[in-house]
């Protein structure tokens, strides 16, 4: 397993890939790696990556200023372990100065799915995350990229700057992972003492909950569904930013199911000073 820092390096490597016929697979994360990571890796070789690139970058640009940019987890030597283990060829863990060694001039933004749910009380963060996706895109040269389904709404922006940009890269959303408990695995979870944990099962739950009730009756409206899960999560504490019945491609909020359409309930919500997102499909 090779470590690359910088971006020019990661090209040299990428176009030799190219050149030998290999299928590059870009797994774009902010190290701290969990098994949800893990999957991501196993699904870029699922889909026939046969080099894997794991980028690990703690992105500035994508946290506001009263954010947790300087305390977000980082422990290299354990991602290191993760992917060795996994037999991934290259990490990519460039320095701020290696991303970013001017200060920004242009930035990519897609301008309509982020101003909904996150965007509303994250208004910088989703052109952070389209800037450094598009600098990992051409620093890696991936034929595919996998971004995890936990971040929906993230993953149906990325969707929609590679559609309207033309990135020749196939975009793969993988499956949420879980802890046992239901909690949907990230590396803000640290954050968690066991009794936030505990309460913060309250996001899950009541989704799952919200998704049988759907099952059984299709024709419910959201405002049923969103009450439901609101009360659910205030009753364990949690104070809510968002529930939101939304279509899955443009996260336009529905009021009710649209018969053969596809439908995520997503979920932010705080527990302690932690924020949390969760989603689950309705179809
Ligand atoms: O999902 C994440 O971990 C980050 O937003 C990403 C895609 C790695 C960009 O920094």
């Amino acid at each position: 397993m090779q470590i690359i820092h910088s971006v020019k390096e990661l090209q040299q490597w990428a176009k030799e890939a190219r050149r030998n016929g290999k299928t590059i697979g870009l797994v774009p994360t902010m190290g701290f790696l969990h098994d949800g990571h893990m999957s991501l890796i196993d699904t870029a070789r699922a889909n026939g990556a046969n080099a894997i690139v794991v980028s690990i970058f703690v992105n500035p640009i994508q946290f506001g200023p009263n954010e947790d940019f300087d305390r977000y987890p980082r422990d290299f030597e354990h991602d290191r372990a993760m992917c060795e283990a996994r037999k991934v060829d290259v990490i990519f863990a460039p320095a701020v100065s290696d991303m970013y060694p001017q200060p920004l001039t242009c930035h990519v933004a897609e301008t309509t799915i982020s101003q909904k749910l996150c965007g509303r009380t994250r208004p910088t963060h989703f052109q952070g995350v389209t800037t450094v996706v598009s600098k990992l895109f051409l620093a890696a040269l991936p034929d595919l990229a996998v971004f995890g389904q936990k971040d929906a709404q993230q993953a149906a922006i990325i969707r929609r700057m590679v559609r309207d940009l033309n990135f020749p890269i196939t975009i793969i959303t993988a499956p949420i992972i879980r802890e046992a408990d239901g909690l949907a695995m990230s590396s803000r979870n640290k954050y968690l003492s066991a009794d936030e944990h505990q309460r913060a099962l309250a996001i899950s739950r009541s989704l799952f909950a919200a998704q049988k009730t759907v099952k059984e009756n299709p024709e419910i409206k959201a405002a049923e569904l969103i009450g439901a899960i609101r009360s659910a999560i205030e009753k364990a504490g949690g104070v809510v930013d968002y529930i939101e019945l939304t279509d899955s491609e443009t996260m336009i909020p529905q009021e009710e199911m649209v018969p053969g359409g596809h439908h995520t309930i997503a979920v932010a919500a705080k527990f302690g000073a932690t924020r949390l997102i969760d989603n689950v499909q309705l179809n």
